[in-house]
């Protein structure tokens, strides 16, 4: 089966990784980026979008999102994270290729109503164009074939905050409405990211089958894994954004819960994702009305990691 996708990103190192899974899977279609905030500013996003692509040779949209997250002040991008430019210092030149003349939230409206039924959306970044769309537009619910979020952390700490992850931190309100809405959504959150680490041998592995699209994401891997080494005393990097994708491809590695979710949007505990198993009650009014959405608890590092090498390397073109 073929998945058509849109991945709406901040690139982003690990946004790198996972648009170049999407690329070299032969089951997925993907239509277009749309860029957003969170690792880099809007725009470098999507210069970083569109040089991703132009490097790569791939024939896809890049749609511009929103600039600004939907209630709160820009936090500072995460430079620290993903470095100045976005890729951990790596160049990658812009050499072609221009912005579609749609921003992101008409973009993915406008391609949900082409092909209705028929496309997931891949968010791996702040929420800010699904919940702009989805106000824009709220019969979008029932033209998106699935949604896909990597974002927040359920049953986990945060990477930001002791309780929030930085995508749902970057706009809690985006990410409440999008966890809030009716359609078929499933939740990538750090529970099941964090047990899968790219060291630099599997990186080092991954750019030798595959030198085209592997070796710039190895050179980026160093500068990310340095960040893992210094703030978390791990091997290697954690390659969050590829959860999203591989959702598609490979679900079975991946352990499910499903229930409510909501996220706090004020407070010291702003941007923590909450949780409420399905068939479970509690007094928290916050889950009212809310539909149940799969959330991924738990990943087969195994499983995944054997899929991404043997997608890469099985690429050619
Ligand atoms: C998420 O935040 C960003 O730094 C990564 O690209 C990923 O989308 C992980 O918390
Ligand atoms: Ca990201």
């Amino acid at each position: 089966m073929t998945h058509k996708i849109i991945i709406d990103t901040d690139p982003g190192i690990d946004d790198a990784m996972a648009i170049a899974y999407a690329v070299a899977h032969p089951d997925i279609d993907l239509l277009a980026l749309t860029t957003i905030f969170g690792n880099v500013r809007t725009h470098e996003a999507t210069r970083n979008a569109l040089a991703l692509l132009n490097h790569w040779d791939v024939l896809a949209d890049v749609a511009e999102g929103e600039s600004a997250p939907i209630a709160i002040p820009a936090n500072e991008p995460g430079y620290l994270v993903h470095g100045r430019n976005g890729f951990g210092g790596v160049d990658i030149p812009v050499s072609g290729g221009t912005r579609h003349d749609l921003g992101a939230v008409d973009y993915i409206i406008e391609a949900t109503r082409r092909h209705p039924g028929e496309i997931v959306l891949c968010a791996v970044g702040p929420l800010t164009n699904l919940a702009r769309a989805l106000e824009r537009d709220p019969e979008i619910v029932s033209r998106v074939k699935a949604v896909v979020v990597m974002g927040g952390a359920v049953h986990r700490k945060g990477n930001v905050t002791p309780v929030a992850e930085a995508n749902f931190w970057n706009d809690p309100h985006a990410a409440d409405a999008v966890l809030g809405a009716d359609w078929p959504l499933v939740l990538a959150p750090l529970d099941c990211t964090m047990p899968v680490l790219f060291t630099p041998d599997y990186m080092e592995a991954v750019a030798r089958e595959n030198p085209r699209l592997g070796r710039p994401l190895a050179d980026m891997a160093e500068a990310y894994s340095r960040f893992y080494r210094a703030h978390q005393g791990l091997g290697g990097c954690v390659p969050h954004d590829v959860m999203a994708i591989s959702w598609l491809t490979v679900p079975g590695a991946f352990r499910l819960q499903k229930g409510a979710l909501a996220v706090v949007t004020d407070g010291p505990a702003i941007g923590q994702c909450l949780f409420q198993p399905g068939g479970t009650k509690s007094r928290a009014t916050v889950f009212d009305g809310r539909p149940d959405h799969l959330v991924m608890t738990d990943t087969d590092p195994a499983l995944f990691l054997a899929d991404f090498m043997t997608v890469m390397a099985r690429h050619t073109t």
